[in-house]
């Protein structure tokens, strides 16, 4: 039976390329993607949920949920690297759905529809998380394991010197989903940040006249521009498809049981993920923490899942 999946992201070309695997993978089930402003503002990020969803087609449509600013708005995006509509300006045309579900109210939806059946993973901010889980606290127990693109433990940040981007956009957040009573692993950009993409890629990318093709081909090349404009790189990284690697793929990782939570006022460092690693403090883990990865394995699942995506549409 395929595994029941939440996809909580804000698309993001990165984000855009792990919808595309995960929607035609026939070991899991979509049944919701609930979009997070991160990259891009809350309504831009639900607009662009359901543009990638229709341009795909996937064989069967998850529900979507829309996302709504909070009063800790993002003070940052990505538009740099992801261009201004957060899909390398590629001009995809979506109508605003009439009737659009929160995307907490979603998540506790779905959850409490299968309990301890659904995976959650994690591409953005952990805004909707913390939400669904201070509107009903007793959906922890129930949620399967969340998988969370996101942190820096023993690497440089993305976003400051020593943050990630997805937690430094809503750090209250990732510390109360941190602190939560769920089970998580931690794909941070330790592992994210090994398996590298040459442009020998765009090669590898389903053809023009697939539905996956067409989209990828509209999206990933803006990445290989923004990466080589804005950070001096050749190659590209592709997070939030690791993370989902993780999903699919937990062999390919090495994980360790850690005592994290994440800094939220520090002057230099708010968003930083922190581990108590001192011996003598022993303290109980409560955040599973990828730190090692076969980045080749990784690479090579994440374009063969695109293939695959090329070959069912
Ligand atoms: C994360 O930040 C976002 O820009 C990407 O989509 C990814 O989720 C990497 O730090
Ligand atoms: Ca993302």
């Amino acid at each position: 039976m395929p595994r029941k999946l939440i996809i909580d992201c804000d698309p993001g070309i990165d984000d855009a390329v792990a919808l595309a695997m995960a929607l035609f993978d026939p070991r899991l089930e979509v049944v919701a993607v609930t979009a997070v402003a991160g990259n891009v503002p809350a309504e831009r990020a639900t607009l662009n949920v359901q543009a990638i969803i229709e341009q795909l087609d996937p064989p069967r449509y998850p529900r979507v949920g829309a996302a709504t600013a909070s009063d800790q708005a993002p003070s940052v995006n990505a538009r740099h690297i992801h261009g201004d509509d957060g899909l390398g300006n590629a001009g995809l045309q979506v109508s605003q759905l009439a009737r659009q579900h929160p995307s907490e109210k979603l998540i506790c939806d779905e959850v409490r529809a299968a309990p301890g059946e659904v995976t959650i993973l994690c591409l953005g901010p952990l805004t909707n998380i913390a939400r669904a889980l201070s509107r009903d606290p007793a959906i922890a127990a129930q949620m399967g394991r969340l998988i969370i693109m996101g942190g820096a433990v023993n690497c440089i940040g993305n976003i400051t010197p020593s943050a990630e981007f997805n937690i430094f956009c809503d750090p209250q957040s990732a510390r109360e989903v941190f602190r939560s009573p769920t089970s998580k692993t931690l794909v941070p950009l330790d592992v994210t940040g090994q398996a590298t993409f040459s442009l020998g890629l765009l090669e590898q990318l389903p053809s023009e006249f697939t539905r996956a093709g067409k989209l990828l081909r509209k999206v990933v090349p803006f990445l290989f521009r923004a990466y080589r404009r804005e950070l001096g790189l050749e190659s590209i990284h592709i997070h939030d498809a690791v993370a989902l690697v993780a999903a699919l793929h937990p062999e390919l990782f090495g994980t360790h049981d850690l005592a994290g939570d994440v800094e939220t006022s520090g002057e230099l460092t708010t968003g930083v993920t922190v581990f108590d690693r001192r011996e003598s403090a022993r303290p109980r883990g409560n955040i599973e923490v990828a730190l090692e990865v076969d980045a080749a394995a990784a690479a090579d699942c994440i374009v063969r899942g695109l293939a695959d995506a090329g070959k069912q549409s």
